[in-house]
């Protein structure tokens, strides 16, 4: 997203499954009692025998077998998986699109932790297990949508973050949530460069972190997070820029004061702390009022409009009113 800007590798089209197999996966892990696989289907059936890497750990597998679908993108086509898999920002693994598929194979993504922590009147440090084996987890398919003009249809599994938020009851002074991903160079090799000031974080106003949109990610395609995703758990705000979805979560925090992101502090002439997606405010890079969503050709570019909120104005425009939204980048 900053520094090194390669060429755009656009995703061809043979380097792609169709999303008809996205579907059959989905009929077959209803047929299957919802084994999740996060693989192609001619892979999938190895892919169980001998132990799929993307197949829920144990404590999660009540959960997987009963994902709730949703209306929510109902009637989009989601990308391709190997296009969501393998065109990736995760700058702790590198800054080609490809680099976290390819380098993120180190990450150890159990057991996992996050601390909560600040203006709460329940805080610790929790296991994620005990976090999902209770939860209810959904379907939703969403646009995300980069700063970088690209966008994707993604089926998310997950929880309403305000469900989780509300567990850990926040104080009327906390404002603000913030987030920060894991800091470990050893197995996120990014960060030995100091380029960012590494761990990425992030942050949310209390009434967007409560809006029924914001989603706490644990799968795509009906299985768990690759690494390259942000697994084991992430953000997905869809109505802002992709770079607030952060991912690896190990630390939440109640906060009075609105926090800084990454972004804001290194480059605050071009980040500001709402990133609402807006075609009407270029990012001094790149103008906002298209996006290419993927897969699309070199030849033939799949270019459409974007929308105010990324669409989604109906549940999220009512949160801004009052506000300056072309001062808000
Ligand atoms: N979270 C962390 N920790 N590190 C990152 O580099 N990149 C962000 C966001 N979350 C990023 C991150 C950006 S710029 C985008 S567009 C989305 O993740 C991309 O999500 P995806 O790779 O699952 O499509």
């Amino acid at each position: 997203m900053l520094i090194k800007h390669k060429k755009r590798s656009d995703c061809s089209e043979h380097e792609v499954t169709d999303q008809a197999v996205y579907l059959n996966r989905r009929q077959f892990m209803k047929v299957t009692g919802g084994a999740a696989l996060g693989l192609g289907f001619g892979n999938a059936f190895a892919a169980l025998q001998s132990g799929n890497p993307l197949a829920p750990p144990a404590p999660w597998q009540a959960a997987f077998n009963n994902i709730r679908e949703t209306a929510y993108g109902q009637g989009e086509k989601p990308a391709p998986y190997d296009v969501a898999t393998t065109y990736n920002n995760f700058y702790e693994f590198g800054y080609g699109k490809d680099d976290p598929a390819k380098r993120s194979g180190s990450l150890e993504t159990r057991p996992w932790s996050i601390a909560v922590e600040g203006e709460a009147d329940v805080t610790g440090v929790f296991d994620l297990d005990d976090i999902i084996k209770e939860a209810l987890l959904e379907e939703r398919i969403y646009r995300l949508r980069c700063v970088e003009a690209w966008s994707m249809v993604i089926p998310w599994v997950g929880i309403p973050l305000a469900d989780v938020l509300k567990k850990f009851k926040p104080t009327s002074k906390a404002k603000y949530v913030y987030f920060e991903t894991l800091h470990d160079p050893a197995q996120m090799p990014g960060q030995r460069r100091s380029s960012i000031d590494w761990p990425y974080r992030e942050g949310l106003r209390m009434d967007e972190a409560m809006n029924p949109l914001a989603l706490l990610s644990v799968g795509m395609y009906g299985s768990i997070l690759p690494n390259q995703n942000g697994a084991p758990v992430r953000l997905v705000v869809p109505w802002k820029y992709g770079f607030k979805s952060i991912k690896s979560i190990v630390k939440i925090r109640f906060v009075e004061k609105q926090p800084t992101s990454t972004w804001m502090d290194l480059a605050p002439n071009e980040y500001g702390f709402y990133a609402n997606v807006n075609p009407e405010v270029d990012h001094p890079r790149w103008s906002q009022k298209e996006e290419r969503r993927l897969p699309s050709g070199v030849f033939l570019p799949n270019v459409i409009e974007t929308q105010m909120f990324n669409g989604y104005q109906e549940e999220v425009a009512s949160l801004y009113n009052g506000m300056d939204l072309k001062r808000q980048f």
